[in-house]
């Protein structure tokens, strides 16, 4: 999908039809066409996460390569080889500028809402609230709020080669 807004700074996640985004340690499914298209919206742009978001990080891939990675985190900032830390959200923010995208966790996308412009989700096709374990959600997305701009399709879903279907929709402030 191409981004009609140049508006940030942004978010970006994936979500179930009722918000679930994670279990607190990893993600709750693999769809590698949803990896392509977070890497396509964020190479080149700074990009915010949570220490926990980090740590769900397969190693070889810390840092995210082609991107300043800012990890929103009170420990020490040893741990985090590659990335610059910062325990401050307003801090996080201003190092990311217009074009940075946050990338999670729940704690972050709840905390960094009120100050996005843009929001990137994909939408997959499976509910998960009712399901057993720990549960970790995006916020919600209020429609007094926040306006759908395109969706890709426009109706329906994308089939996955690798995982359930999906389909990607942008939002920006109402
Ligand atoms: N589906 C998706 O698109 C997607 C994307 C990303 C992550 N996830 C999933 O989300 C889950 C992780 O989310 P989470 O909510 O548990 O953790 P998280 O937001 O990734 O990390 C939480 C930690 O980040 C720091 N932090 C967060 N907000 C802060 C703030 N406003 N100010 C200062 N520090 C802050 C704190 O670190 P300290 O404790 O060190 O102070 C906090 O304990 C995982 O399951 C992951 O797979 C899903």
């Amino acid at each position: 999908m191409d981004l009609i807004s140049s508006t940030g700074p942004g978010a970006i996640w994936a979500q179930s039809l009722d918000r679930v985004i994670g279990d607190g340690a990893s993600m709750p499914w693999h769809i590698p066409e949803d990896l392509a298209h977070f890497t396509r919206v964020t190479s080149g742009s700074p990009v915010v996460m949570g220490r926990r978001t980090w740590l769900s990080l397969p190693e070889r891939f810390r840092p995210l390569p082609g991107r300043t990675n800012i990890v929103l985190t009170s420990a020490d900032p040893a741990g985090f080889p590659g990335a610059r830390t910062t325990s401050s959200l307003t801090d996080a923010l201003r190092l990311a500028g217009e074009g940075g995208w946050v990338m999670g966790g729940g704690r972050v996308y709840a905390d960094a809402l009120p100050h996005l412009a843009r929001v990137v989700v994909t939408e997959v096709d499976v509910e998960l609230a009712g399901t057993p374990g720990p549960k970790v959600y995006a916020p919600e997305l209020r429609a007094e709020e926040w306006r759908e701009v395109q969706a890709e399709p426009a109706e329906g879903w994308l089939e996955s080669a690798g995982g359930p279907r999906y389909r990607f929709r942008e939002l920006v402030r109402a």
